[in-house]
Formats: C-alpha cells, structure tokens, sequence
C-alpha cells in the first residue's frame, strides 16, 4: 500500500505588516474589535507592486528544494492551491515551473478558496497513490491584499498575503495522509465572492466604479457554515479512522476567526493546547494558512503524531484530511 508522506515544508511571509492600529487609520474600526472579534493582530503585505502569488509560491517551494538539496529537475508535479493567480492564465503552477527550473513537472492550480491547499493536497496524494509521480509539490499561496477592499471595514480586518508548501513523497511505512474527505456547494457562491474580472463579467470602467474586483462576504453566513462545515467534516474523518480527540496530537484548522477556531475544537472535543494558531500574526492568508501551521510548528511535530488538517471557504468548499507525521521536527532545529 503506497501512501503520500508529506517529507518536507516550506514557506514566505512578506516583509511588510499591516498592524490593526495602521487599519484604525484607514477604516472606522478598533484594534480591540478586530482582537475580540477575530483574533487578530497583524498581517503580513507583498507590498513590492512587482511581485504577486507565484513570488510568494516559488520562495516557499525553494525552501524546500535548499532544505532536502533536492534538484528541480526531480519534481514531477506542482499544485498550486489559489484564489489570486498573478494572472487569469497561464496559471501559477506554470509561473512556479519556470521560477524553479523544475524541467521536468507539470502542474496546475486548484481554485477552492481557503480549502485551496486541502484540495490540492488531496489531488497530489492521488497522483503520489496511483504511481503517477514520485516529487509533488503542494502549494498554498494567496496574495489577499491584492483583491481585499481596504474601504470595507467587514472584511479588510481579515486577510494576509502569505505562502506555505509541502512535499509529497511514497512511502509503504504507514506513515503519510492516511485519509480525506472534500465538499463544495455552489449554491452559496454569493456568500463569499469576487464578482469581477472573469468571464460573466470582465473588467470594465463599469466593473471597477463599482468594485467589483473586490471580494465580497456575507461575514456571519460565512461564520455560521464554517463552524457547522469544519466540525462536522473534521468528526466525519475521525470517526471513519476511529479516532477520538485523546488520539489527535494537533487539530491544524484554517485560519479564518479565531472563534470559529475554538468553537470547531470545542465541538470535536479536541482541547486548545492541540489546535494550532497563527492567526494573530498573520491574519487569514486564504490558501496559506495550513501549511503556515505546519511550518511554524514542525520543530515540535514527532513522525507517528496524527494530526487533522479542516478548511471551509468560499463556493462554498470544505474539507478534511488526517495525516500521520512522517518525520521528526525539522532540519533546521536538528531535533
Ligand atoms: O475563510 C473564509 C473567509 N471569511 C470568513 O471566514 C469570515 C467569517 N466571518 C467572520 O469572521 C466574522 O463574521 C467577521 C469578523 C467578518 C465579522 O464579525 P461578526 O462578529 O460576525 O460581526 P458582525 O458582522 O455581526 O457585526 C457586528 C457589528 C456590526 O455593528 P452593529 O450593526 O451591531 O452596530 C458591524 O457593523 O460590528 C460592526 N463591525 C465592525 N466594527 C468595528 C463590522 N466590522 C467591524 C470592524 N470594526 N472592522
């Protein structure tokens, strides 16, 4: 039984912060609100007007290549989970390709919102499972700031840019993603949106008078089938490989509101100290925010940990994957 071992992580964070005191200056809100309502405190912003998604992408995938001093000729499949491609087409797989010089991979990108990186990491255990490839490159790497409204206070408060990135590699061991389970449901799309710049309505001076190259969210819809859709998915998988919470090392949530965080742990009986969080310092980064989990807590991760990995974001997509760790800490921390 050949399994897809995630055997490496990568990730960038840009430079740049947007504090919630900088957005006390730019919209009617208060660095108290945006903590108690959110959890957040800064995000980080690409803000050099040259680089986008695929910048953030490649460097968190270079880190993996420098880390595991594995040649980009050995990759043979990049995923690319996103909502803010540098550009409608070529995707940022093919952007990622180039910056590597990974010759010989072909990819694609995966467009699910924040269960981007769920959804791409499941089709990369496919293409690991069936034989199809030895090297896949699963990357999460959203560049928020360049489709976020910095008039509207609901949701500018939010988001992030940043990029996370794992390798999936065979392994017969038992270790690796053992098992997921996706969703979507189109008849939400509204909900959480950008109405502009794709074929139903293409940029126009309209379009842009009336903002519709922003995102646009229904903020407590979102909230309710978020906590509903990340428990419910996150039971389902548990209950089908027979795990209870005692079972579970880390809960690995997306980072959307640090509520709809405690409320799902809280309803899958899996106590704090085994959620992973970030999101005070990096705010919502869309399809980053698992595998920046990851990367920020790889040091402490043990190979046999068993961890559940739940997203729900726009479409409405969601989804769940229960993954045993392959591998001790990090090479960094020579743990
Ligand atoms: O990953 C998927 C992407 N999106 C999400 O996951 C979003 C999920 N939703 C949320 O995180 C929350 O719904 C928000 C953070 C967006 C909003 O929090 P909330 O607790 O649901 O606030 P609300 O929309 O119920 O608004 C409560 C009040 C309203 O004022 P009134 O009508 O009670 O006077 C809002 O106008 O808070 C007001 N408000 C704000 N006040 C200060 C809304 N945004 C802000 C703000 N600062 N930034």
């Amino acid at each position: 039984m050949i399994n897809a071992a995630i055997t490496a992580v990568g990730h960038y964070l840009p430079e740049g912060r947007l504090t919630n005191a900088d957005l006390e200056k730019m919209v009617d809100t208060s660095d108290e609100w945006i903590r108690t309502r959110t959890g957040i405190e800064e995000r980080r912003i690409l803000k050099d007007p040259d680089k986008a998604t695929s910048y953030m992408a490649i460097e968190a995938s270079k880190m993996i290549l420098e880390r595991r001093n594995i040649d980009p000729d050995e990759i043979d499949t990049i995923i690319v989970g996103t909502v803010t491609p540098d550009m409608l087409f070529p995707s940022t797989a093919c952007l990622v390709q180039f910056g590597l010089g990974a010759s010989n991979a072909w990819g694609f990108d995966v467009s699910a919102a924040c269960s981007g990186f769920l959804f791409a990491l499941s089709s990369g255990v496919s293409f690991i499972e069936s034989g199809h490839s030895k090297k896949v490159l699963v990357i999460g790497a959203d560049k928020m700031s360049s489709i976020v409204d910095y008039t509207d206070r609901t949701s500018c408060i939010i988001f992030g840019d940043g990029a996370g990135a794992v390798l999936l590699e065979p392994t017969e061991d038992g270790h690796g993603v053992l098992d997921s389970v996706e969703y979507t449901d189109g008849s939400n799309w509204r909900i959480l949106c950008m109405h502009g710049g794709g074929s139903l309505h293409p940029a126009t001076r309209e379009t842009v008078d009336q903002r519709m190259h922003f995102l646009t969210q229904d903020g407590q819809h979102v909230f309710r089938y978020a906590v509903q859709g990340m428990a419910d998915v996150s039971r389902e998988i548990m209950k089908r490989n027979n795990l209870t919470g005692d079972d579970i090392r880390y809960l690995v949530p997306h980072q959307a509101n640090q509520r709809i965080i405690d409320a799902t742990a809280r309803r899958i009986g899996i106590t704090m100290e085994k959620v992973m969080i970030n999101i005070r310092n990096y705010g919502n980064t869309t399809a980053a925010t698992i595998p920046l989990c990851l990367a920020d807590w790889e040091s402490e991760l043990r190979r046999g940990d068993n961890l559940i990995l739940a997203a729900f974001g726009g479409g409405f997509t969601w989804g769940s994957s229960y993954v045993k760790w392959a591998y001790d800490g990090s090479p960094d921390s020579e743990s």
